[in-house]
Order: C-alpha cells, then sequence, then structure tokens
C-alpha cells in the first residue's frame, strides 16, 4: 500500500504538482514535481458534466483558464467546473495564465526556461485517467483529493468512480485518498477498506483527533498548517496518527515540522524543500 512506499516521516508531496514552478494541476506540474524530487504529489478531483473524473482545484474555471476569454462560453458564467463536459474542458487552455500572471514570481526570478514556458501554454485539463497512467507508469505515489461535489448534496458517486479508476490503473498500492467531505472518506473506507484514507481539516480540526480518525478508518490527518504546531504532530504521532499539514511554504516552518516527525509536508515549493532536506542529509 502507499504507506508501504514512504515508510517514515518528512516527506516532500507536491502540492497540485510543482504549483510554483509550473501551472496548477497540469501532467507538466506532475512531471516537474517528479523530476524535482517530491516523494509523492496531490492532486483533485471533480467530476465534469458527462461523468469523466477530472484533475482540476476550483468550482469555477475562470481562475486557472482562459475561459474568461472564450466568447462561446460567456454566457455560462460564472463557468462551474462540474457543468461542462470533458469534450468542452478540452478546450480551455490551463497553462497559459501562469506564464501571464507568474503568481509565485518564479517566471521573473528566471526559474522557468524559455523552452519550458513554452510547454505551459495551451496546457489541457487532465483526466484522473491521465493522472493514474503517470502514477503508475514511474510508480509515484499520489495524494487524490476528491472535492465536494456541492452540485449534489448527500451523492457519494464519485468516490465509487475514483475507486473504480484506481482498480482500472491497478494503483491501489500507489494511492492515498483525501477529502474536506469525510462522508466521502467513510463511503471510501466501505467500499475499500484497505485503500488508505486522509482526513483534511480546514477550520475546525475534531475534538479528538485520534478517535475521528480512527472511526472514519483513516489513520493521517491532513490540518491546515494554522492548525498544528511541532508539539502537536509529537502528540498525535506518539498515537500512531501520520500528519501532512498543508500547504506549508514557509520552509523554517517546514524543517520544524519534519523534525517533529511529520509524514509529510504538502508544499508548493517541492524543489526548495528537497533541496533543504538533501543538504540535511534528509
Ligand atoms: O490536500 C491538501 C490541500 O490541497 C487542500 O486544500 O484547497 O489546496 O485543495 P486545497
Ligand atoms: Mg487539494
Amino acid at each position: 500500500m502507499f504507506f508501504d512506499r514512504l515508510p517514515g516521516a518528512g516527506y516532500v508531496c507536491a502540492h497540485r504538482g510543482a504549483r510554483a514552478l509550473a501551472p496548477e494541476n497540469t501532467m507538466l506540474a506532475f512531471e516537474l514535481a517528479l523530476e524535482l524530487g517530491a516523494d509523492y504529489w496531490e492532486t483533485d478531483v471533480h467530476k465534469a458534466a458527462d461523468g469523466t473524473l477530472v484533475v482540476f482545484h476550483d468550482d469555477v474555471l475562470s481562475r486557472t483558464s482562459n475561459i474568461a476569454r472564450q466568447s462561446e462560453f460567456a454566457h455560462r458564467a460564472p463557468w462551474p467546473t462540474w457543468s461542462f463536459t470533458l469534450e468542452e474542458l478540452r478546450r480551455l487552455d490551463v497553462g497559459s495564465w501562469f506564464v501571464d500572471e507568474d503568481p509565485y514570481g518564479t517566471i521573473a526570478a528566471g526559474s522557468g526556461d524559455p523552452a519550458l514556458i513554452k510547454r505551459m501554454k495551451g496546457l489541457s485539463i487532465p483526466t484522473l485517467d491521465q493522472a493514474l497512467a503517470f502514477s503508475k507508469q514511474k510508480s509515484f505515489p499520489v495524494n487524490i483529493e476528491i472535492k465536494d461535489q456541492t452540485q449534489l448534496p448527500g451523492d457519494l458517486s464519485i468516490v465509487g468512480d475514483v475507486l473504480q479508476a484506481v482498480h482500472e490503473h491497478e494503483a491501489e498500492d500507489l494511492v492515498l485518498i483525501s477529502s474536506f467531505n469525510h462522508d466521502y472518506l467513510a463511503e471510501m473506507h466501505r467500499l475499500a477498506p484497505r485503500i488508505p484514507l486522509a482526513v483534511l481539516v480546514e477550520d475546525t480540526p475534531p475534538d479528538n483527533v485520534v478517535s475521528y480518525l480512527r472511526a472514519l478508518g483513516a489513520d493521517t490527518y491532513h490540518p491546515d498548517r494554522n492548525l498544528i504546531d511541532a508539539e502537536c504532530v509529537r502528540a498525535l504521532g506518539k498515537q500512531g496518527i501520520r500528519v501532512a499539514p498543508w500547504t506549508v511554504n514557509d520552509m523554517a516552518e517546514a524543517l520544524s515540522l519534519v523534525e517533529a516527525g511529520c509524514f509529510g509536508i504538502i508544499t508548493d515549493y517541492t524543489h526548495v524543500l528537497r533541496r533543504l532536506l538533501t543538504e540535511r542529509g534528509g
């Protein structure tokens, strides 16, 4: 299983791929994450209007695509991700915004060579199938975050769909499934108790993290970084709980959490954290 491939602690998880250096949730960002030494990677999954599972973060398409400039889609603003078919999504460019906006200043800082920048333009939304094929081909473990299908409250079908894709790619030992929707996690545990689960928490942590995770069949805790510190990581570690906070972009904080025995650091700066850990001999 996933944890047999990553048996210790202090792993670098590339958040949405190598997000500081390439457009998030694109095959280019995933390839770079591997190249730059991530131990595993994180990606977000939505269900498109035709049922295809696609890799994309936001509930709407505008921030990380060129949809606002596509006149054919103007009448469908604000462009909910779930309301577009794969064929329509494939008409979008999800790479050029990164070159135009340079959100991390990495292009201005010269981190991207011209050939890399050229590859960013015109990138398309990957499917979960593509992401799993990549994970399998490279033996690169992946944390699949199932995004809440807010348009379908109470509908758990996306969980079975993700599981089917994992089975089709024989990727059972490469995946960790996470979600802010804990009903999805409970459903995954019901369908496939051996698939490892991570409980994502943004605002309010459970009163008792250990018993909450155990009740869900999870042993991994993915809190917002503001909800934990090194002491908390140590205390949970003593009770057998792996912790992987997000999104840790302050490298001093990341190193302190690793020192405390944090299982994973979910970061946009794979390349920096990998270098720092390597320099420390980790
Ligand atoms: O899985 C960790 C992190 O990705 C959760 O937040 O909004 O970046 O998907 P978000
Ligand atoms: Mg995510």
